[in-house]
């Protein structure tokens, strides 16, 4: 049988049920082309510190370039006993060059290099998720202003409150989504720190060895401070799947808020075929699962966020194989919400909205507190005013009539305050309109919202 490459001092040969349990290639194969960058970085490295000289540097590096090939075309030929990737591809470098392939990894731990790899690989990720992430809200501030002159009720506790246009609801959402996407650009740096050239815990020992420059070559920010802490630091996974749960936390909530509407109680939306499924039995159906799943999918990213942290609190300082358990979290957290960002903007750009069905939504008693600002604007007391606009309301519960069905001489019996002008307090248009104050839903104020939301992915 081959030997491992790390076998020179075992004699007995692994248990398989061990190898399998062992073997991290079946998912860190994904991360092929960076493994291959980083070690054609470290190979250029290895020059400065004469382990290798050009000739040599150019023969592996052209060696990768094979072995990234094979990746890329579907041809490379795993074997059983390679372990994960990094080993993978070093087996087959040397396969195709010879021995010289075996001074790529003189001062080099898979520590540093898994590390690093991760790393590569998160970091265009992370800006794929950010573009993904524009897209969604672009979609969001278009709608918004599109449909900026539908109103309809605002909850809270799901019961009617006052009266809102649909889009400051829609530029909700999308405040919420707008802070992810600061956050995933300011996670960057954090991400972009080079651990290669820490070996395996305690440094490079290699006189020359130019940690800057491979970190120039691969496009990192900064280069790692302490090789004991490069080689173990995945707190840019946790960061990763933090800000993977609260961005599903927020589609999520999003999502159950259109599932609510789309309801034929509601009717105020509908989703479009594309992003619907009928039922098996029910021909009538048509079933938001586009929604539910981008709801439950949020738990399943929270899941392998906790799952995560559970696996780092209790692990010593530096390299413990419990680290390879970072990969498939975040790999799925990525993959979620990479396809939910994507599910979520083909929802919210194709849905239907029904404006009448939101407006006759509205209700005289959601403008009781307009009616109560009446009279604060007459100069009473707001505290006041609260109680008087309450009695109103009871009094039109007594006599079964709408709230606006309260004559202006019924209002007078309440408060001696009010005048015939009151009757303007019907008007749902007005009230939302009053609301002014930035950040309010009157049209100024949501059309500011839009105009500063797309200033923010500008930057
Ligand atoms: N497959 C391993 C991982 O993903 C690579 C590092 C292995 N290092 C070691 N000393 N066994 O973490």
């Amino acid at each position: 049988t081959k030997r491992k490459l790390w076998g020179g001092r075992f004699t007995g040969t692994t248990d398989p049920i061990m190898h399998a349990f062992n073997e991290s290639l079946s998912y860190d194969q994904r991360m092929w082309a960076q493994d291959i960058r980083g070690s054609q970085a470290y190979a250029r490295a290895l020059v400065g510190c004469n382990i290798l000289t050009p000739d040599e540097r150019d023969t592996i590096i052209k060696g990768l370039d094979q072995v990234g090939a094979e990746w890329k075309a579907g041809k490379f030929q795993a074997e059983a006993d390679d372990e994960d990737i990094h080993t993978a591809n070093e087996r087959r470098l040397k396969e195709l060059i010879g021995p010289v392939a075996g001074k790529l990894h003189t001062g080099r731990s898979r520590n540093d290099q898994v590390a690093t790899d991760m790393r590569l690989w998160l970091l265009d990720e992370a800006e794929a998720l950010q573009t993904l992430l524009g897209e969604l809200l672009h979609v969001l501030v278009a709608r918004a202003r599109a449909e900026v002159d539908a109103l309809m009720p605002g909850y809270t506790h799901l019961q009617r409150a006052q009266p809102i246009r649909w889009s400051h609801l829609l530029l909700s959402h999308a405040s919420a989504l707008a802070s992810d996407y600061a956050r995933i650009r300011d996670l960057r740096p954090r991400i972009s720190v080079l651990p290669l050239g820490s070996g395996p815990l305690a440094g490079n020992p290699f006189a020359g060895l130019d940690r800057a420059a491979i970190a120039r070559d691969l496009g990192f920010a900064t280069v790692g401070t302490n090789s004991m802490h490069s080689v173990s630091d995945r707190d840019f996974v946790v960061e990763t799947l933090m800000w993977a749960s609260l961005t599903m936390i927020h589609i999520s909530k999003m999502a159950e808020d259109l599932i609510i509407y789309s309801s034929a109680e509601f009717g105020f939306v509908q989703l479009s075929d594309a992003y619907s499924t009928g039922s098996s039995i029910m021909p009538q159906k048509k079933n938001p699962d586009s929604l539910e799943l981008l709801r439950g999918k949020s738990g399943r990213v929270f899941g392998q966020m906790s799952g995560f942290m559970m696996t780092l609190k209790g692990i010593p300082s530096t390299y413990n194989k419990d680290l390879q358990e970072d990969k498939e979290p975040l790999f799925d957290a990525v993959d979620t919400v990479r396809r939910s960002l994507q599910i979520a903007t083909g929802v919210i750009s194709t849905m239907s909205t029904f404006p009448e069905r939101m407006r006759s939504a509205l209700t005289p008693d959601m403008l009781a507190t307009d009616l109560a600002e009446y009279l604060v604007r007459k100069g009473i007391p707001f505290r006041e005013t609260h109680h008087v606009s309450g009695s109103a309301v009871r009094l039109s519960e007594e006599r079964k009539c709408s709230l606006s069905d309260l004559t202006v001489k019924d209002l007078q019996s309440l408060h001696p305050a009010f005048e015939d002008d009151v009757l303007k307090v019907w008007s749902f248009d007005e009230s939302v309109e009053r609301r002014d104050a930035t950040g309010g839903t009157s049209k100024r104020a949501v059309l500011e919202q839009c105009d500063r939301l797309e200033a923010s992915l500008a930057k």
